[in-house]
């Protein structure tokens, strides 16, 4: 057995608390010798000076950094290492491992390590926005051509991960990265891990953030392969349409029901495979629901759209299409418009990242109840 299946991945749920650190965003980069006010890090070689945090996982924040010596913007994401007795965080040593062996263009790229003060850093290529971030602003509107090559892009950075014999196992918004060139990558490889191509191994089922976590996971299933990655970016998919998460489930077992509840219940003769998951019983729905899906997505969703979305989020995980496959759908070679990055978020103001769009929410949440008592008050 590879993992401990069936339990806790350490890093589940949807929510984290954010704070705001540096020295603020639009600080010019600066020499050393005038960067004195500003934090540093690095040697004489290597200069990155601190402009902002821009995100905050579960195992440590993320800045955005000037590289001195060439003007050049990164990411350095912080490996926590308080809780490490035994040196170097293992999860962390596996995303520095998985990182060094790929090189895409979507997926984001690990220039170097970098240790100061007794913190290790990963230096990665800037991008400005997340997907989560940059779908939940209003400023600029994205047009079915840019949505297309999203959703491309996001499936040809999978390709290439499963021709790696990597699964990615956190397929969501605030992993999926965006540039203002409209360029896609997928990041925060922290679950990742290589799969055997052959054999299909023991893993654990607790992985991929709920409200993008397979049915299968969600039963149980410990043997899986790249077709987990699959659901979530079917997910992705109509995510991009609707611009929120489409199956927002409360805990494991509503989040079964809320899938029913769009793609009906799942029958033995699509899916034979499913009466042995460890949990088909226990999780059987008591009634028969009908599948929606189409009557509810035919109005974000083209008619190759639709197809291809359903492929995706086809139930049993032998028949759910693979990445190459859905490469070459008719969503993308034969149907128009075709697919067209966004250039044009180079004109978009701000930086979009899931840290500030929780941020937005949590202030309008404010306003709200402050309102809301005002209005009581009338
Ligand atoms: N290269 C980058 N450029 C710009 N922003 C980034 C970059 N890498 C990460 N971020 C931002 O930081 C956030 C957290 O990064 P990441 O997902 O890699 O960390 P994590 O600690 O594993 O997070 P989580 O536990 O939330 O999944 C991302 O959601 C994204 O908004
Ligand atoms: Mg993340």
């Amino acid at each position: 057995m590879d993992e401990s299946p069936g339990q806790s991945p350490g890093r589940r749920g949807n929510d984290r608390s954010y704070s705001r650190q540096g020295s603020g965003r639009r600080l010019p980069c600066r020499r050393r010798s005038t960067a004195q006010a500003s934090p540093q890090l690095g040697d004489k070689e290597k200069l990155y000076v601190l402009l902002g945090q821009v995100g905050s996982g579960t195992f440590g924040k993320v800045y955005k950094a000037s590289n001195t010596a060439n003007g050049r913007m990164v990411a350095l994401k912080l490996i926590k290492m308080e809780s490490e007795k035994d040196g170097f965080p293992v999860t962390a040593m596996r995303e520095v491992k998985l990182l060094q062996s790929l090189r895409h263009e979507n997926v984001v790229q690990l220039y170097e390590m970098l240790v100061s003060k007794g913190s290790v850093y990963m230096v990665f290529e800037y991008m400005d926005h997340d997907l989560t971030g940059v779908l939940s602003q209003t400023q600029f509107e994205f047009s079915e051509a840019h949505l297309k090559s999203f959703c491309r892009q996001m499936l040809a950075g999978l390709a290439y991960l499963h021709h790696k014999g990597i699964i990615h196992r956190d397929i969501k918004g605030s992993n999926i990265l965006v540039n203002n060139r409209g360029e896609l990558k997928l990041a925060d490889f922290g679950l990742a891990r290589f799969y055997q191509k052959r054999r299909k191994s023991d893993y654990t089922n607790r992985v991929i953030t709920q409200w993008y976590r397979p049915p299968e996971l969600l039963l149980g299933a410990t043997i899986y392969g790249p077709e987990v990655d699959m659901w979530s970016a079917g997910c992705i998919m109509l995510e991009l349409f609707t611009k929120k998460p489409v199956f927002q489930g409360v805990d494991e077992i509503h989040q079964v029901h809320v899938v029913y509840k769009i793609f009906g219940t799942p029958s033995i003769e699509e899916w034979p495979g499913i009466t042995s998951l460890p949990w088909f019983e226990l999780l059987r729905s008591s009634e028969d629901i009908p599948n929606r899906f189409r009557e509810l997505f035919k109005k974000w969703l083209t008619p190759a759209g639709l197809d291809l979305a359903e492929r995706l989020l086809t139930y049993n995980p032998e028949r759910r299409i693979t990445a190459l496959q859905a490469m070459d759908a008719p969503y993308f070679n034969q149907e128009e418009p075709f697919a067209a990055a966004p250039t044009g978020l180079s004109t978009l103001q701000g930086e979009w990242h899931e840290m500030e769009t929780k941020r937005e929410r949590e202030k309008k949440r404010k306003r709200d109840e402050e309102g809301g008592v005002g209005g009581d008050q009338d």
